[in-house]
This record gives C-alpha cells, sequence and structure tokens, in this order.
C-alpha cells in the first residue's frame, strides 16, 4: 500500500504530527511525507492511502492546503482512501466563553479537508482527527506525538 502524506505547517506543529504518523507508517508500508508545496501531481499516481493535514487557520486549513484540493479531481481519488488531521487550540484554553462559542461553531480545518476529499470520491477511513497545540503557536501539547502514532495505526488497521 503506497501511503503519501501531504501537510503544512506555519508554526512546525503540523509539520511534527505528520512526521511522527509518517514514522509510524514507515515501520510497514511505504510511505512519503511531503509539505503540500513540494508535492506535484505525479506523487499523487498510485498513492493508495492519501493523509492531508493542516493547521486550523480561521477554522479552515491554509491557503496552500486549500488551493491543492482544488488542484485535485475525482480522477486522482478514484479508488483513494483518505484520512484528514489538524491542529488546534483546545477549547478548554480559550478563557471567554464567547470565544470559546466562536472557535467551536467554526469548527475545523481537518472537517473542511475531509469533505473536499469526500465529495471527490476518497474513502475517509476514520473521522477527521485533530490535534492539540499550547497557545497560537505552540508546542504541541504532552502526549500528541504519541496519539498521533497511534492514530496511523489505526488507519493502518482500516485500510
Ligand atoms: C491567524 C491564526 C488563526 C487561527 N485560527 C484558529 C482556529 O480557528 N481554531 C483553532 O483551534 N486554532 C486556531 N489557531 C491556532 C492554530 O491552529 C495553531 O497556530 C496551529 O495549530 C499551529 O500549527 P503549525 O505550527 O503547524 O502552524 C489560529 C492561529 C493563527 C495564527
Amino acid at each position: 500500500m503506497n501511503v503519501l502524506i501531504v501537510y503544512d505547517s506555519v508554526f512546525g506543529n503540523t509539520e511534527q504530527i505528520a512526521r511522527a504518523i509518517g514514522d509510524t507508517i514507515g515501520t510497514k508500508e511505504p510511505v512519503q511525507t511531503l509539505r503540500v508545496n513540494s508535492v506535484k501531481t505525479e506523487n499523487i499516481r498510485g498513492v493508495d492511502l492519501l493523509i492531508v493535514g493542516s493547521p486550523t487557520r480561521g477554522f479552515r486549513p491554509t491557503e496552500a492546503i486549500q488551493t491543492f484540493l482544488k488542484a485535485l479531481d475525482q480522477t486522482d481519488l478514484k479508488s483513494v482512501r483518505v484520512a484528514t488531521f489538524d491542529t488546534r487550540i483546545m477549547l478548554s484554553d480559550i478563557k471567554s466563553p464567547f470565544f470559546r462559542f466562536i472557535v467551536n461553531t467554526g469548527g475545523y480545518a481537518a472537517n473542511v479537508i475531509g469533505r473536499h476529499l469526500k465529495k471527490l470520491g476518497g474513502y475517509l477511513l476514520v473521522p477527521p482527527e485533530g490535534f492539540f497545540v499550547s497557545g497560537q503557536e505552540g508546542p504541541l501539547k504532552d502526549g500528541e506525538l504519541e496519539r498521533a502514532g497511534n492514530w496511523a495505526l489505526q488507519l493502518i488497521a482500516h485500510s
């Protein structure tokens, strides 16, 4: 099974999660972990499992991930299994009830990515997953890299 992980990252947290997922999958399957701006069309060809991850910024993935998604078409995702993740702030870390409400109802990058990939015919293996950072720029909360590794194992088990 060929696995491609496409990620974006501004402060490095999503990159660490992407690499933890890639390292775990790499012990079992061939995997490439690529930052979104270095992905070429030929990288998508022959992929059995496509994993896309982004920081959540303004309830959405980054511009670069949105551009990558827009460039995909249904032939790219024909019989491709997909999974998505993001990094985000933990709701309980947001002091203001008003902002907590806004962030919660605004939603998260992984859900946006998942909806898009499903619309193109990708088969979502597991629900979109969020990994938590402390504050706007990180670092990752304790235990999130291990959780990412376990999530990767779940993916492999489902595929
Ligand atoms: C401009 C901006 C917008 C953000 N919007 C959200 C948001 O809507 N929801 C959320 O949970 N976190 C939000 N965050 C926190 C980011 O999710 C956090 O910076 C990201 O997880 C860090 O990942 P990275 O190190 O890979 O860039 C925002 C951060 C910035 C700087």
